[in-house]
């Protein structure tokens, strides 16, 4: 078994303060990988900031012999973004590994679902996914090599009563990884995403008390850890991790139906009567990227 080492390696992990992003640095740390630890560290809603959660986790790295530093800036702003990818460069020279990982929740029925906690919610995860990548993509173009992770959610993949905001900048996430993992292909830049269900204070009120017990953060950061190694050279992936548990999801397409000959406009008869073959997803087909999907409508074109 080929060994995962991260000596030499730079990462930048986003909220790390606390839970799931405290455990990848911790053990990115441990496999010598030199980690600028970011948190804000505000409330479970994102409100105020408290230097000492990044602090905290940074000495704890150093406890263990590895090697960080902390960062307190805001992942939803360019400035706070630029920040974060300046703390890397300026400490240890460059950024290999980015983990996008900070989050917030602001939980709210649709109706009840005010601008403000929605826009703060696509502030931290969606936004503050693309102020940090941006800065930190471009170090790692110019350097030919770069991992990427982001942070997805059931909710968004699967949905969940009461998560709208929440959903909408997670599933926001997958769009944007569809692209990177085409923009970071020639340099060698692989851009993956995690869909973790762990216990964290995110999950206290979430998860039943009996799973949030055994579902510790520990049993995410194998799969985050290996997605940020050499070894990792698939891009694109949505990796599902709890508590031993991995696998793949996937945005699939099932094989349709045509109906005409491409010159004459279907009815919307014709898509009842056709309905149930339209929605079949019986051999499904995964598309790697848009144009791929012209291959369908052959005789059509
Ligand atoms: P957590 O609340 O323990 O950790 C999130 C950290 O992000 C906190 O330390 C917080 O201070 C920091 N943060 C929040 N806003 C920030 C900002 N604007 N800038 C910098 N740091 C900020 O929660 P957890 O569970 O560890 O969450 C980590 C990620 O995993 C989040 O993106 C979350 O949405 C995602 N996730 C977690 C699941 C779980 O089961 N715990 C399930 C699905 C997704």
């Amino acid at each position: 078994m080929s060994k995962i080492d991260f000596t030499g390696r730079v990462a930048i992990v986003t909220g790390a303060g606390a839970g799931l992003g405290r455990q990848y640095a911790l053990e990115l740390a441990k496999r010598g990988a030199k980690v600028v630890v970011n948190d804000l560290g505000g409330t479970r809603d994102g409100v105020g900031h408290d230097d000492a959660a990044a602090n905290k986790v940074v000495e704890e790295i150093k406890a263990l012999g590895g090697e960080a530093v902390p960062n307190h800036d805001n992942v939803a702003t360019v400035k706070g973004g630029e920040n974060i990818v300046k703390t890397a460069i300026d400490a240890f020279g460059k950024v290999d590994i980015l983990i996008n990982n900070a989050g917030i929740l602001r939980d709210k029925s649709f109706t009840k679902m005010e601008e403000e906690n929605w826009e703060s919610v696509m502030g931290v995860h969606l936004k503050g996914a693309y102020c940090v990548t941006r800065p930190a993509f471009e170090n790692m173009r110019a350097n030919g090599y770069g991992r990427i992770i982001m942070t997805t959610s059931g909710a968004g993949l699967f949905g969940n009563f009461g998560q709208s905001n929440y959903a909408a900048a997670k599933m926001g996430l997958i769009g944007l990884t569809n692209v990177l993992k085409l923009e970071g292909e020639k340099y060698n830049v692989k851009t993956n995403v995690i869909v973790p269900v762990a216990a964290s204070r995110l999950t206290e009120d979430v998860l039943p008390p009996e799973f949030f017990e055994k579902m510790k953060p520990d049993f995410i950061a194998p799969a985050v850890l290996y997605m940020c190694s050499e070894q990792c050279q698939d891009s694109g992936m949505i990796i599902n991790a709890t508590l031993g548990y991995f696998s793949r999801s996937a945005v699939m397409t099932g094989p349709g139906v045509i109906i005409g000959d491409g010159t004459k406009i279907p009815s919307p008869e014709e898509i009842l009567e056709n309905w149930d073959k339209i929605k079949s997803l019986e051999n499904p087909k995964y598309f790697n990227q848009l144009p791929e999907m012209f291959g369908v409508l052959g005789p059509l074109l």
